[in-house]
């Protein structure tokens, strides 16, 4: 039986598919070098599925280690999604936010192509809509100029892929540009687990809620929003994974095609505390802060292109991805 593999499957995202992927019988091969998640999951991930993934421990930028699993297994397919994530972390390390990024894919497309195997899903980010404004935000738009080292690495990654679909137009490549994915599986056993000090609004709230941190930043309260506070698009992580099955029947065709996966409704700051509040039951202490540099006020998508093309919408709100999230967090107070 052919496999899907998961570059980057032990992550946040990677796992949900994975659990998506392993329900539906397929079989499923994860590549990983583990540095930003835990061998653990895939235990959690037998433990919801009864199934196991293939696991290999290694690095996209060691082209041998990547071939070795490209000889062993009947690969038909990829989804790529290992990368480094932090976008504070990316300004003050560009060069290893690029030859992490950028460097370990062309070396993953290189030992695709070797090994006869071309068809891809890459996670690219909202983030390539850079300065571009104009919400809701639509695939046939402009990508704008990123604020930051990560951002750049998903714009000319999406650039590599068009020009390699260019080159040799018998490549099947999805390219995903996700919104804000919040939220864990409803089982509570496989989530979001951020080392140090979370970066994002929810797994830093989840963290206040459990007593770990004293309380919220909010980053600014006089943004031209509903409530002065920033305004993003939401996603449930396990409506995040589905999208990739629905991208996968996409994947049949040759071609290239980008999709925004996100709800298509924005949510301030201000309603994801108050929608945490309610999952949790206690009131989440905040204060506000000075602007984030590089933050935009508003990012949401229209998702109208997923819906019509891949037959895919978001199900989930931000009260169900607080419950989950909540659970998830109470359940694993230290993560992994
Ligand atoms: P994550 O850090 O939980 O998962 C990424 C995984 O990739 C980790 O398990 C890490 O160990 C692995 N990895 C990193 N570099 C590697 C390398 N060189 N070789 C092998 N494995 C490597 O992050 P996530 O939230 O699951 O994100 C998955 C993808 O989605 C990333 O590409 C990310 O940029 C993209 N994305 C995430 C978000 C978000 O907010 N979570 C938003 C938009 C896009
Ligand atoms: N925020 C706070 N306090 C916090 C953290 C965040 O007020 O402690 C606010 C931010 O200012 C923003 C909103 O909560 O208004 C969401 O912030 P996140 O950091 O959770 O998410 P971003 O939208 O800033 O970032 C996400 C991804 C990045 C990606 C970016 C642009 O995490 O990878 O979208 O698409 F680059």
């Amino acid at each position: 039986m052919m496999s899907i593999l998961l570059t980057g499957g032990a992550g946040y995202i990677g796992s949900h598919i994975a659990v998506e992927l392993l329900t539906l019988g397929k079989e499923v091969v994860i590549f990983d070098n583990l540095s930003n998640s835990s061998e653990k999951v895939l235990d959690r991930i037998k433990e919801i599925t009864g199934k196991s993934p293939k696991f290999y421990k290694g690095d996209l930028r060691d082209r041998e280690d990547l071939d070795h699993v490209f000889k062993n297994e009947n690969i038909e397919s990829v989804i790529h999604l290992a990368g480094l994530k932090a976008v504070g972390e990316s300004v003050r390390k560009p060069i290893e936010y690029y030859d992490n990024n950028i460097g370990g894919t062309t070396i993953l497309l290189e030992v695709m192509r070797d090994n006869g195997v071309k068809k891809i899903i890459f996670s690219s980010s909202a983030t390539v809509y850079g300065d571009n404004t104009n919400v809701p935000l639509k695939e046939s738009y402009e990508v704008g100029k990123p604020s930051n080292p990560y951002g750049w690495s998903k714009w000319f990654i999406e650039q590599i892929l068009q020009d390699l679909y260019v080159s040799d137009p018998s490549w099947h490549i999805v390219i995903f540009r996700y919104f804000n994915p919040v939220g864990a599986h409803p089982s509570g056993l496989i989530g979001e687990d951020p080392k140090g000090i979370p970066n994002n609004l929810t797994p830093y709230i989840t963290q206040v809620a459990i007593g770990k941190l004293e309380k919220l930043g909010i980053f600014g309260d006089d943004y031209d929003t509903k409530d002065g506070t920033g305004v993003r698009d939401y996603i449930h992580i396990v409506d995040l994974a589905k999208g990739h099955i629905a991208g996968l029947s996409k994947l049949e065709e040759e071609g290239i095609n980008v999709y925004n996966l996100g709800t298509g409704k924005g949510s301030s700051v201000l309603e994801v505390k108050d929608a945490y509040e309610k999952a949790v039951g206690n009131k989440i202490p905040y204060e506000i802060k000075e602007r984030r540099p590089g933050d935009l006020a508003e990012a949401y998508c229209d998702a109208s292109k997923a819906k019509e093309e891949l037959g895919w919408e978001a199900k989930f709100d931000i009260d169900q991805a607080a419950v989950d999230a909540w659970n998830w967090q109470s359940i694993n107070p230290d993560g992994y």
